[in-house]
């Protein structure tokens, strides 16, 4: 049986005002009206605004996500996807050598692209639906594929991408025999037009699709995964990529 959105379904956006996110929430709202949406962000600046309720606090601190864990009572999530991440910390261009990485960066890249979903998944793990296929999905990126590795550079993003990877790869194992039923899955969105790819797009010779479309290939691929799939790191077209 395939994972499927539906509309009496509840699910979680993390970092919702991402611009992918926000596509992946648009694209949830016109299909499924009336699927409950909860989307967590940072801060009200940044405008979320696809149809969720909608919470901003501190995702980098477990005291915040089990407030706002305590704070939602008990209904369950029927999925849970996360869409933080950086390429390395602000005002820093990702390495192109050993000799411009340095570790505070690498340290505070691998805090944003894992600390989120590490946290959400400790602080919700009783709230996930166990009587129903459930997802759980972050927004990893190919270049966070070991195997794949080869063109080296982007030390600190790679890093932390194969972290975040290995993670959920590790969560999997572990709900293999806890939470059966819940499908873990790495995906990468495509390169997509965003304030992410901003300062590449001009040297970026593949396919740049527009939120939209990543937000209809992201649907499309976690609608195919079955509970065999968990633990599988997945491209944007539906493909499998090696970890
Ligand atoms: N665009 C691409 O081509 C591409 C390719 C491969 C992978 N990805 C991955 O796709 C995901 C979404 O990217 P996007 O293109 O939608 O980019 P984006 O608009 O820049 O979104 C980045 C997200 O990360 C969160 N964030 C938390 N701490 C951050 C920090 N210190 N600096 C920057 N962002 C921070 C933001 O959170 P708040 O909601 O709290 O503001 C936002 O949700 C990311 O994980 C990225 O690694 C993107």
């Amino acid at each position: 049986m395939k994972f499927q959105f539906s509309n009496d379904q509840k699910g979680l956006i993390i970092g919702g005002s991402s611009e992918i996110a926000q596509a992946v929430g648009h694209g949830l709202n016109q299909l499924f009206p009336e699927l409950e949406l909860h989307s967590v962000s940072r801060n009200k600046d940044k405008n979320v605004k696809f149809k969720a309720k909608k919470y901003y606090f501190d995702y980098f601190s477990e005291i915040e996500w089990d407030n706002y864990s305590s704070l939602i009572g008990n209904s369950k999530f029927d999925f849970v996807l996360s869409f933080v991440g950086a390429l390395n910390t602000e005002g820093q261009s990702p390495e192109k050598n050993l000799r411009s990485l340095e570790f505070e960066n690498l340290v505070k890249t691998l805090e944003i692209n894992l600390k989120p979903m590490f946290l959400g998944m400790k602080s919700l793990e009783r709230k996930l639906n166990r009587q129903e296929l459930t997802l759980v999905s972050a927004i990893s990126a190919k270049v966070g594929s070991i195997t794949d590795n080869q063109l080296g550079g982007w030390y600190s993003y790679r890093i932390s991408k194969a972290a975040l990877n290995m993670f959920l790869k590790t969560l999997s194992s572990e709900f293999k025999f806890k939470n059966p039923k819940c499908i873990i899955n790495a995906i990468h969105p495509g390169t997509t037009k965003t304030v992410f790819t901003r300062d590449y797009l001009k040297t970026i010779k593949h396919t740049v699709h527009e939120p939209e479309e990543t937000a209809k290939n992201l649907i499309e691929v976690w609608q195919s995964l079955e509970v065999e799939n968990s633990g599988e790191f997945r491209n944007w077209d539906g493909t499998i990529l090696p970890w």
